[in-house]
C-alpha cells in the first residue's frame, strides 16, 4: 500500500526481519512535474500497489541505492520495462543479471532537478564475509525537502513491536536517529564518513526516510547531525 507523506512524494512498508528483530522495509516514489515516477529501493510487489502506482504516475526510474537493496528491483523492471534502472556501484558485478541501464559512478549528482543525490563515503557494513562496502547512495528530495536514506541510519520507537523496541533500549538508541548499529563496528573511516556527513547537512531538508525506521517528520537534519556525533563520536 502507497502512503502519500507530502506532495508528490509516496511510501510503501513491509515487514522484515533482521536478526531475529522486526525492522520493516520501506520504499520511496517521488512523482515529477512530467507525471514519471521514481522508485528508490523497491520492496516485493503486489497488485495494490502496482495499482496504486499505476494511478500516480509512470515508473520512469527504478533505482537500486546500494548493495544490500536490489532484491525486488528485477521484478520491478519486469513489470516497467521501459523505467530505467539506477544501480549503486559494484551491484553489477554482485548481481551481473540485474540488466541495468545506468550504474550510478559520480560521486554526485541528480536523477532530475527535483532529486539530487550523493554517495555516503565510508560506510560498511558487516555480513557473513566480515565488513562489507555498502556503496549507498542517498537522495535529496527537494520540494518536500525530504533526505532519503536506506540503511545509512534506523530510528526505532513506538510503532515497532515490543522486542524490537526493547533491543533499541538495550543499546541506548530508543527513538533515536541512529547511524547503522553495525556501522559503529564496521566502519575504520571515520573521517570518509565524517565528510559524506557533512555534504548530507548541507542539503536544505527537515524530513527524514529511512528503510528501516520511522520516518522522522520534523527537525530530520539535527537528529541526523546528533546520532552520528554521538554514536560515532565525530564532530560535526
Ligand atoms: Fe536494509
Amino acid at each position: 500500500m502507497l502512503r502519500e507523506i507530502d506532495n508528490n512524494i509516496w511510501v510503501a512498508e513491509q515487514p522484515l526481519k533482521y536478526w531475529g528483530l522486526e525492522v520493516g522495509t520501506r520504499m520511496t516514489v517521488i512523482r515529477l512535474p512530467t507525471n514519471e515516477l521514481i522508485v528508490i529501493s523497491p520492496i516485493r510487489t503486489d497488485s495494490t500497489t502496482i495499482h496504486q502506482l499505476n494511478e500516480i504516475g509512470n515508473v520512469a526510474y527504478i533505482i537500486a541505492p546500494n548493495l544490500y537493496h536490489h532484491l525486488f528491483v528485477s521484478d520491478f523492471k519486469a513489470i516497467y520495462p521501459e523505467a530505467q534502472l539506477w544501480i549503486a556501484p559494484g551491484l553489477d558485478s554482485k548481481k551481473p543479471l540485474l540488466s541495468a541501464d545506468r550504474v550510478i559512478t559520480n560521486d554526485r549528482g541528480k536523477i532530475t532537478e527535483q532529486l539530487d543525490y550523493l554517495l555516503f563515503d565510508g560506510f560498511k557494513v558487516l555480513d557473513l564475509s566480515g565488513p562489507s562496502i555498502l556503496n549507498e547512495f542517498v537522495f535529496f528530495h527537494k520540494s518536500s525537502r525530504t533526505l532519503i536514506l536506506t540503511d545509512t541510519a534506523f530510528h526505532f520507537n513506538d510503532s515497532f513491536p515490543l522486542k524490537t523496541r526493547l533491543a533499541a533500549k538495550l543499546f541506548g538508541v530508543y527513538d533515536q536517529l541512529i547511524p547503522s548499529v553495525l556501522e559503529k563496528v564496521a566502519t575504520r573511516e571515520k573521517e570518509k564518513v565524517k565528510n559524506s556527513v557533512q555534504k548530507i547537512l548541507c542539503w536544505d531538508f527537515n524530513r527524514v526516510i529511512m528503510a528501516h525506521g520511522s520516518i522522522i517528520e520534523d527537525n530530520g537534519k539535527k537528529k541526523l547531525k546528533d546520532g552520528y556525533e554521538r554514536f560515532l563520536g565525530i564532530s560535526l
